[in-house]
């Protein structure tokens, strides 16, 4: 007898070895307190050495954290690792100082607790460091996780949300593990595939609509998703936000750093098992993934058609069926959300981005890639654009291999790619474009809500590679548009006097000067004066102000007002 129980403990470890894995759902975090730390740990992912890794409140990705629309939420980030790091919250229109950028560094042991208010629209985002040069590495490592947010319109709808049980988390990851089984950062040999860190994972769903939110979170592998079988599945929403409607799909091309959340419907295949797969071999060429990296046969990567799974299709995880919930859905809805466009009428500078490669040229697909001739450097701000303003921006892509530009700080609208409209299902919210080999997209994007005279933004290309080795700028946000006169009114706030000569004197009641930032923009939409408050009534030095009109902004948390005021 106990050697037959020997027989069958042994059994079962050697065909855990060869079987699936059930999928790792991390945990959630929510309520107005988030704290996030980012620690060191070491990981079993294969037979033999533990890995080491970098995990956010667990030792490889973090927790799911559910924000709700209108909250103010403060977010708390504790750096446990012996190195800096920043935290970037991918996707959310949040000031830049609070943006988790390069610029917003958290030192070794230190803690970074910016407090936001939550404005986005329900999806998918993601937070991950972004430390310039290093963002490859601690991704790579583990330091990632999903963000979802939640809205009241996407709460009407008849849609799965039940984490966990109907609504589940996609971490897609390939990796590289050297001989000691520890990750390899820059290498095209990332033959492992991860989903939420499980290696082969299987993910027990009931027979009914579920909602899986996939997020590209790999380094530089594009997939190319659908289910064995061309089972048919529905793209509800895009980067950030839901599309108007479902958009039936059989294959979904998702790229580095971008999001998507799809509806399958499982209905009457209780027992049956269904796969993911990315089919890798219908991926055009000039796309990192495909058979061959670069357009029209130029150039080549180092390693790269000695992976196994460049071009080839191969399996993500298997969805396994069981019974269905007590509360199912089991219809797809026909409408979502009506989404608000920027009018293109309204844009008022169109910028051209190109994206080139160094040295060799058009042969030269690892890189260093430039943004606009230029290497990324913390000191060079790009451009800035105004408060209030919509922008066209034409990414042109002078490159042999597809790059995912990325923008901070806001979603835009893809108006096209190449000439041609895209897709439905890239028609919604976004904040990475895919942009193909020598081709070129137009984006349009308004700057609402915050503007910084001094903390810019990034762009980059989300190949982190590529970001790490330069393929960044940054742009400010800056003053007032022009031609406004009051955004609001606020009989608490008074600026005196009007006209002015060398001073202004400004009174609040009710309101934390600490809280309040002042600023004087000239009618270029130049910022000319931009001042902390340290209490009322506040006297502003402006004998360096010409004679003219300017715009006074007057800002305090997340209201703003705005006065049109002239020097005499
Ligand atoms: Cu997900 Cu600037 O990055
Ligand atoms: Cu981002
Ligand atoms: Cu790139």
């Amino acid at each position: 007898m106990k050697s037959f129980i020997t027989t069958l403990v042994l059994l079962a470890i050697i065909f855990s070895c060869f079987s699936q894995n059930p999928l790792f759902i991390p945990p959630i975090l929510e309520g107005n307190k988030v704290n996030l730390h980012v620690q060191n740990g070491s990981m079993q992912f294969l037979a033999g050495g533990e890995t080491a890794t970098i995990g956010i409140n667990s030792i490889y990705l973090g927790p799911t954290v559910i924000l709700n629309q209108g909250d103010s939420v403060q977010l708390s980030v504790f750096n446990d690792l012996d190195e800096p790091t920043t935290m970037h919250w991918h996707g959310l229109h949040v000031p830049a100082r609070l943006d988790g950028s390069p610029h917003n560094v958290i030192q070794a042991h230190t803690v970074w607790s910016p407090k936001i208010k939550v404005l986005d629209l329900a999806a998918t985002y993601w937070y991950h460091p972004h430390l310039h040069g290093k963002t490859a590495e601690q991704v790579t490592k583990g330091a990632a996780g999903m963000i979802i947010v939640r809205d009241n319109q996407e709460s009407t709808l008849n849609l799965p949300r039940n984490y966990g049980v109907d609504d589940f988390p996609v971490v897609i990851q390939s990796r590289a593990f050297d001989s000691n089984n520890q990750f390899v950062v820059n290498t095209a040999d990332d033959h492992t595939i991860l989903i939420n860190g499980t290696i082969d994972p299987i993910l027990k769903v009931p027979a009914q609509i579920i909602r899986l939110r996939v997020l590209n979170g790999s380094t530089n592998r594009v997939y190319n998703i659908g289910f064995q079988g061309n089972h048919q599945f529905y793209q509800i929403a895009s980067d950030g936000g839901l599309l108007d409607s479902p958009v039936a799909l059989t294959r979904l091309m998702i790229a580095p750093g971008e999001r998507a959340e799809l509806l399958v419907n499982l209905s009457g295949l209780k027992d049956q098992n269904l796969d993911l797969f990315s089919f890798g071999s219908e991926l055009p060429n000039g796309i990192y993934g495909a058979a061959v990296p670069g357009v029209m046969g130029m150039g080549s990567i180092d390693g790269y058609s000695a992976n196994i799974l460049n071009g080839k299709n191969f399996k993500l995880i298997r969805l396994s069926v069981t019974d269905q919930t007590a509360q199912a859905v089991t219809t797809i809805p026909s409408k979502l959300v009506l989404m608000q466009k920027p009018d293109p009428n309204k844009s008022s500078v169109t910028r051209i981005i190109t994206l080139s490669a160094s040295g060799m040229g058009m042969g030269n697909l690892s890189g260093p890639f430039l943004i606009n001739g230029q290497t990324f450097s913390m000191n060079r701000i790009n451009f800035s654009a105004k408060l209030g303003a919509t922008e066209i921006w034409q990414i042109s892509n002078q490159t042999a291999i597809a790059h995912p530009f990325h923008v901070h700080g806001l979603q835009f609208f893809i108006t096209d790619i190449g000439g041609s409209q895209p897709d439905r299902s890239r028609q919604g919210r976004k904040d990475i474009v895919l942009v193909p080999a020598m081709q070129s997209v137009r984006l349009i994007m308004k700057f609402d809500d915050f503007s910084d005279p001094e903390i810019p933004y990034m762009f980059h290309c989300h190949m982190l590679l590529h970001e790490d080795d330069g393929m960044m700028g940054q742009f400010l946000v800056t003053g007032i548009p022009t031609g406004l006169n009051t955004l609001g009114d606020d009989s608490a706030i008074r600026i005196y006097p009007n006209p002015f000569t060398d001073r202004l004197t400004v009174e609040a009641s009710g309101v934390n000067p600490n809280l309040v930032t002042i600023e004087i923009t000239n009618s270029l939409g130049q910022l000319c004066l931009h001042q902390k408050i340290s209490g009322f009534p506040a006297t502003l030095n402006t004998s360096n102000l010409k004679a003219g009109i300017y715009a006074i902004s007057f800002k305090y948390g997340d209201r703003l007002l705005i006065k049109k005021i002239i020097r005499f």
